[in-house]
């Protein structure tokens, strides 16, 4: 594993087009999802930099922090596989020195949808993200649309604080059966992935229709079906704010759901065009 930067001999090759450097920032436990990250990366410029690090600060204190995956080995050999020219793996005490003082807030748009189930967890992204940034600096970074309002929130952080890198977002991979990849995923029993299910068929539901009111109340209907989910949230929101969208809402407008199955908090979201 290299952990600096200056290893990557930057100018050795020139890039075609597209820019110099990009990071693609997880928290391990690769999977597909990831490797269409890289993938996109590796498209937009000649150095890849894959960041692997579980952020202590984007988890509550009931959350899954502890025990969160961490594949670190297998991790290695999906970079390797990919293409990725550095992996930069810190520890969480080289992040965060006890005496630290100084984060990013996600302000208003940081406590609504997610950020209301989730109380700091933006706070704690933006923070971390802001770090990487600053780290491996950058010329492009790459996030998933899986996770739409941290990538929202990033566009957000980038536009509101000037920083010189820019944002590409990556369509959700999923499961031939719709469920959308995820780390969490490998909680699930066969049993409660049955369940999971629910949530990419009621935004599959919500997306045959064109009215607000209508969308919300046929992807309500599907995960209504489904008893042993507890939903904590299913909006109809607008992509650059994350406000829930009027009936009289054109344009595009995001349908995100977030819900539970046993132990296991799941998210998944599309994006619709609304006339
Ligand atoms: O999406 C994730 O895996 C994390 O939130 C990120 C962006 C790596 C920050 O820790």
């Amino acid at each position: 594993m290299i952990k600096a930067r200056a290893t990557l001999g930057i100018g050795a090759g020139a890039p075609s087009g597209g820019s110099a450097l990009a990071l693609v920032p997880t928290m391990g436990a690769l999977h597909e999802g990831h490797r269409s990250l890289i993938r996109l990366a590796r498209e937009r410029a000649a150095h890849v930099v894959v960041s692997i690090f579980v952020n202590p600060l984007q988890f509550g204190p009931t959350e899954d922090y502890s025990r969160y995956p961490r594949t670190f080995d297998a991790d290695l050999e999906v970079c390797q596989a990919e293409g990725v020219d550095v992996v930069f793996a810190p520890s969480a005490e080289d992040m965060y020195p006890p005496d630290r003082q100084v984060g990013v807030s996600a302000g208003e748009m940081g406590s609504v949808v997610e950020g209301e189930f989730r109380p700091g967890h933006l706070d704690g992204v933006l923070t971390v993200v802001l770090k990487l940034f600053n780290l491996v600096q950058p010329d492009v970074a790459v996030f998933g649309q899986k996770d739409a309002q941290q990538l929202a929130m990033i566009r957000r952080m980038v536009a509101d604080l000037n920083l010189p890198v820019s944002i590409v977002g990556a369509p959700t991979v999923r499961e031939p059966d719709g469920l959308a990849l995820s780390s969490r995923n490998r909680y699930l029993s066969p049993d409660d992935r049955a369940v999971a299910l629910a949530l990419s068929r009621a935004l599959t539901a919500g997306s045959a229709l064109r009215a607000p009111a209508e969308i919300r109340r046929a992807a309500l209907a599907v995960l209504e079906a489904e008893p042993s989910l507890a939903l904590d949230y299913l909006v109809l929101v607008d992509p650059a704010t994350f406000a829930e969208v009027g009936d009289d809402h054109a344009g595009e407008a995001i349908l995100a759901v977030a819900a539970r199955v046993g132990a296991t908090r799941l998210i998944d979201n599309v994006t619709l065009s609304l006339h």
